[in-house]
């Protein structure tokens, strides 16, 4: 899938439902094309399950949770929002490394699969378990000890995330000998991965550690979560994911899972890579000016609502995703402008140095590659401006 986005009638369309700017809106249909696509390069047992915090909109987990296998949850919130969507309580796993009391009781009661992420939450884990008086299903989040090249988003290695890998034999044996039920393992390394390459140097880094953890701690492997973190290239300097020898790696590792256990299940758990290509972020042209010979565009949206498409704290330039203007008024004429938003902050800045269609304030433009960590992800609260309204057709 690359980023259709409508054409001006479509695009007319929206807005009014909207009936404001700044809006999002989500196209359900490319979202069943990047599904599609994914099913079809991955093998058929593999769990393709979606990670909410990606995109947790109501009107999209409803739909996922027809096309999807399961769910990645991380908070009582994400939890309550998967299963008002549809996801039974066992397709959904709990991850994070700060689960709360409550948080926890909310999932054994739902049935989920738990990722404890250390000694101290499986602990936690049994005394709910035993208090309750009910079986929980406890996966353990492994951090294994690998370097991870051309991701800016790490989470293993000397991070906080997850088990060290050195000590999940223990851990097996802690959450087997406080009568709970062994969910497997999972993983998650990454994210913005876009070299096949790399991640297939992961996935293969991570399944051969599970293997022989399962296999020293005697216990047959029942779930495999090589996790998510696939990227979408959005600035200038990113290539696309070839994302074909990925799924020819994964069958490759899912024909050896099945000879270690027939019944063990391999997983993922991407967000960005279903979710953020189908979306747009769509804001009006507020005010344009000249700075020391550079041209703005003042716009009514930015980092308060997609803090990620502005300017990064890892990127000295703004990522410029890919962007499309609306003028209102026919012109073949162009323009380089740079694009910020209404906060008084110096990362508010959408593009540096872009070329589009000449603009006017009222003009539409249009943010692709905007359905993942949108507004969820972004300090809605700054400045109070109201939440914009997110949309799916
Ligand atoms: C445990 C876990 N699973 C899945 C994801 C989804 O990652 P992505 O959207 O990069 O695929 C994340 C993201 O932080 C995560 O922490």
């Amino acid at each position: 899938m690359s980023a259709h986005p409508p054409g001006a009638a479509g695009l007319a369309v929206l807005h009014e439902r909207a009936g404001t700017t700044p809006f999002y809106a989500m196209d359900l249909s490319a979202l069943d094309a990047r599904i599609d696509a994914m099913r079809a390069a991955l093998p058929a047992r593999l769990q393709l399950c979606y990670a909410v915090k990606a995109n947790p909109l109501p009107a999209l987990l409803r739909h996922v949770s027809r096309r999807l296998d399961g769910a990645d949850i991380s908070s009582a919130g994400e939890l309550s929002r998967a299963l008002d969507a549809g996801f039974p309580g066992e397709r959904i796993g709990f991850t994070g490394p700060g689960k709360r009391d409550a948080e926890i009781a909310a999932a054994v009661a739902a049935g989920v699969r738990i990722c404890a992420e250390s000694s101290g939450e499986i602990d936690r884990i049994i005394r709910i378990a035993e208090r309750t008086g009910r079986t929980a299903r406890v996966a353990l989040r492994a951090n294994p000890d690998l370097a991870v090249r051309g991701s800016r988003v790490r989470m293993n290695g000397d991070s906080f995330f997850g088990i060290d890998s050195a000590q999940l034999g223990a851990a097996i044996t802690q959450v087997r000998a406080g009568g709970l039920e062994f969910g497997g393992l999972h993983y998650y390394c990454a994210s913005r991965l876009l070299d096949a390459g790399e991640i297939i140097a992961i996935h293969g880094h991570c399944f051969d550690e599970a293997l022989q953890c399962a296999d020293a701690a005697g216990v047959a492997l029942p779930w495999l979560n090589l996790g998510g973190g696939f990227g979408v290239a959005t600035a200038d300097d990113e290539t696309a994911l070839d994302f074909a020898p990925v799924g020819d790696h994964l069958h490759a590792l899912d024909a050896r899972l099945q000879a270690h256990a027939p019944h063990a299940r391999l997983a993922l758990e991407p967000g960005r890579y279903l979710v953020a290509e189908a979306g747009i972020y769509v804001c009006s042209v507020i005010d344009r000016k000249t700075v020391r010979g550079r041209t703005w565009l003042i716009v009514d949206g930015g980092a308060h609502q997609h803090l990620h498409a502005t300017l990064q704290p890892d990127r000295l330039q703004p990522a410029n995703f890919p962007m499309t203007l609306h003028p209102r008024t026919r012109s073949d004429a162009t323009e380089r402008v740079s694009i910020a938003g209404p906060l008084c902050a110096p990362f508010d800045v959408l593009a540096r140095d872009v070329e589009l269609p000449r603009a006017q304030p009222g003009d539409l433009l249009v943010v692709q590659c905007s359905g993942a960590y949108g507004a969820s992800a972004s300090p809605v609260n700054f400045l109070d401006h109201p939440p914009p309204p997110e949309i799916v057709y």
